[in-house]
């Protein structure tokens, strides 16, 4: 897998973090890069102990894996280091881009205080703010910030001298492609393009250096905020099937509905996917849960599995059946 983009399907929370924390230990990943901003939450289990990552990779777990912050990305300081301690990563591993740009306690008031973004219901990080900030070329970069200078580093040198020495890089996409800016649910989305091509533009990937795109399913759909669900369910219903979540960032309650193979099939093909994970295929088929081999599934998982690689068209080579990173049915 010497370059892979993790790219989610719907509209985010479809286990992205558990399955990067898996490939990290799994396949000895020498670099994980965070895209994207602090709005979004990749959870990983390990031990039983959850870290919800706002800003850390996910590929922490893995002690010899450099974690890194793409020079697209936007950070906010004070989660940075509240996930360094919380994480216990050793400051040695971890490299921000210099010229990520920075998320102000200001962003999230100016979030929060907009009629407009209560209406689309962000997550009041801040954001498109911080975004609008850049745009504008106002915004402070990491190189500004004194406290973050032990930790600066040129972050696209680094993925490409990776990619050229044939290192394991995986480029961490955040949210899912439904609420990319360009190809959304236009208002009701976030304030960037989340795509694979935009996860390695973020980082400084060329399109050409990339070896696989892993699109991450979840075995049904779940959105917060507000904005278009095809075939939402009520929160009871989804409570007596055991779909019913809450956000891992913002605790809200998660809408639900179920699997869409159609939007599956487009967003496996505007991405370029070239494998395929689906998560949680326990809370859909609980006898299938702590599974570790395909084998194990009922009939109904399985078909449910086959049913995805039909109609995506992409191998599903990672299938979760729990909660902890190693609750993984490896098909690769
Ligand atoms: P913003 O990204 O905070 O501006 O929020 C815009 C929309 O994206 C809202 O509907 C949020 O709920 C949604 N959103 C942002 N980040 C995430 C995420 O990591 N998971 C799920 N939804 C998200
Ligand atoms: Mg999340």
């Amino acid at each position: 897998m010497p370059c892979t983009v993790i790219v989610g399907a719907f509209w985010g929370d479809e286990g992205k973090g558990k399955i990067i924390s898996y490939l990290a230990l799994k396949d000895k990943l020498d670099f994980c890069v965070r895209t994207g901003s602090v709005n979004a939450a990749h959870t990983v289990w390990m031990d039983g102990n959850k870290y919800a990552l706002h800003m850390v990779p996910a590929g922490f777990l893995y002690e010899k894996c450099r974690l890194l912050i793409a020079a697209g990305a936007n950070v906010h300081v004070a989660q940075f280091f509240k996930e360094m301690k919380l994480t216990k990563v050793n400051g040695r591993r971890i490299g921000i881009d210099q010229m990520a740009s920075i998320i102000e306690e200001k962003h999230s008031i100016q979030d929060k205080a907009s009629a407009f973004n209560k209406g689309i219901g962000t997550t009041g990080w801040g954001v498109g703010p911080a975004v609008e900030e850049r745009a504008r070329r106002t915004a402070k970069l990491a190189k500004d910030i004194p406290e973050l200078k032990p930790y600066l580093a040129d972050v696209t040198a680094e993925i490409n001298d990776g990619i050229d020495g044939g290192k394991n890089v995986l480029l961490e996409g955040t949210q899912g492609f439904m609420l990319s800016l360009f190809h959304g649910t236009y208002p009701y989305v976030t304030s960037r393009d989340t795509g694979a091509a935009a996860v390695c533009s973020e980082a400084g990937v060329g399109p050409t250096r990339v070896d696989d795109v892993l699109i991450v399913y979840k075995a049904f759909m779940t959105r917060v905020g507000a904005g278009p669900l095809p075939r939402e369910m009520t929160k009871e219903e989804a409570k007596k099937r055991g779909w019913f979540e809450t956000a891992a960032g913002t605790g809200r309650d998660r809408r639900s509905a179920p699997f869409n193979f159609k939007l599956a099939r487009k967003n496996a093909k505007i991405n370029g996917a070239t494998k395929a994970a689906v998560t949680k295929l326990d809370c859909m088929f609980p006898e299938c849960r702590n599974a570790r081999k395909f084998d194990a599934l009922s009939k109904d998982a399985k078909q449910f599995i086959e049913e995805v690689e039909k109609r995506t068209e992409v191998p599903v080579v990672l299938i979760g059946t729990g909660p902890e990173a190693l609750d993984i049915i490896d098909r690769r």
